[in-house]
């Protein structure tokens, strides 16, 4: 069934778990998304970035938004479709008109004032249409742009407690993704966690916490940023990496091959995502 962003999360808060949200690509991750969530009986927030938009395979961008929603009524779990990283109003509203029902919209790299000022304007627009939001304050990068695994340096791009808080004061976002020392995709080195930070950003902030970058951040981790608060997790590194590893290796062995690659992306996604539901303590709470 689908929900919105803030249903689910508050579904979340009151079971103290946190929903996964893996990117998807094509319609394949899509189906086996859905199908291992429900097999653990896992709600999820399927998620959508444009940066692989070029991999929409009808002409029109609404018409394969459509297709996903009525794969995602198909199933008997709550579900709920979201814009992973918009970056500008135009294209968060452009969801909120194609169906979704959840909207991240990203401006982490602009200055406080601008960030506020977009994501108001994506939460005003979307909260008319019964569509939630999630924001971004402090800067979660990836391991290649810079400092962020050396804890001294790191402090700038993390989240300041009191600017989240005045944040979501000023912008009513429904959720807030964080910056603690995440990072997307692959971590050069042992991921360091400012646990001490989200737990002074849980005590401020009222609405769901989130962490992108799940990829790769060790069970013990996420264990304990659920514990603390973490109610949305994004990974994609974790089962996109294997799956084209996995696709370079059969397309070298057998070239016509193509139901095996199917198969093996699969299998990827029901060992990977099984493993999230339990580190985050989201099975049976679909
Ligand atoms: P990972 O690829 O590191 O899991 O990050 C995914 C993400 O945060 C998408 O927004």
């Amino acid at each position: 069934m689908l929900v919105t962003l803030a249903d689910i999360l508050k579904k979340a808060d009151k079971g103290n778990y946190a929903v996964v949200a893996p990117d998807y690509t094509t319609l394949h991750s899509v189906r086996y998304q859905l199908e291992v969530a429900e097999k653990y009986k896992a709600p999820l927030i399927l998620s959508y970035t444009k940066h692989i938009k070029s991999l929409c395979p009808t002409k029109s961008w609404d018409k394969w938004t459509r297709i996903i929603l009525d794969e995602c009524e198909q199933y008997d779990i709550d579900v709920c479709l979201h814009l992973d990283h918009g970056t500008t109003v135009e294209e968060c509203n452009e969801a909120v008109d194609s169906g979704f029902t959840g909207i991240m919209m990203d401006a982490s790299a602009k200055s406080f004032e601008e960030n506020v000022e977009l994501t108001s304007k994506v939460v005003e627009y979307a909260h008319k249409h019964n569509v939630s939001v999630e924001a971004e304050i402090g800067h979660v990068g990836t391991a290649v742009e810079g400092t962020y695994l050396m804890k001294d340096e790191a402090r700038a791009h993390l989240t300041q407690p009191e600017e989240a808080k005045r944040f979501v004061d000023l912008t009513k976002t429904d959720c807030l993704a964080v910056a603690i020392g995440t990072v997307h995709g692959e971590y050069k080195g042992e991921p360091h966690i400012d646990f001490e930070l989200l737990e002074m950003i849980d005590k401020l902030v009222s609405v769901p916490l989130v962490i992108h970058g799940g990829s790769g951040t060790g069970d013990d981790n996420i264990r304990k940023a659920v514990s603390l608060g973490i109610r949305k997790i994004n990974v994609f590194h974790d089962w996109i990496q294997p799956s084209q590893l996995k696709t370079a290796e059969i397309i070298a062995q057998t070239p016509k091959a193509l139901g095996k690659i199917a198969d093996a992306t699969r299998d990827i996604i029901y060992d990977v995502l099984g493993h999230w539901f339990d580190i985050t303590s989201s099975g049976n709470k679909g």
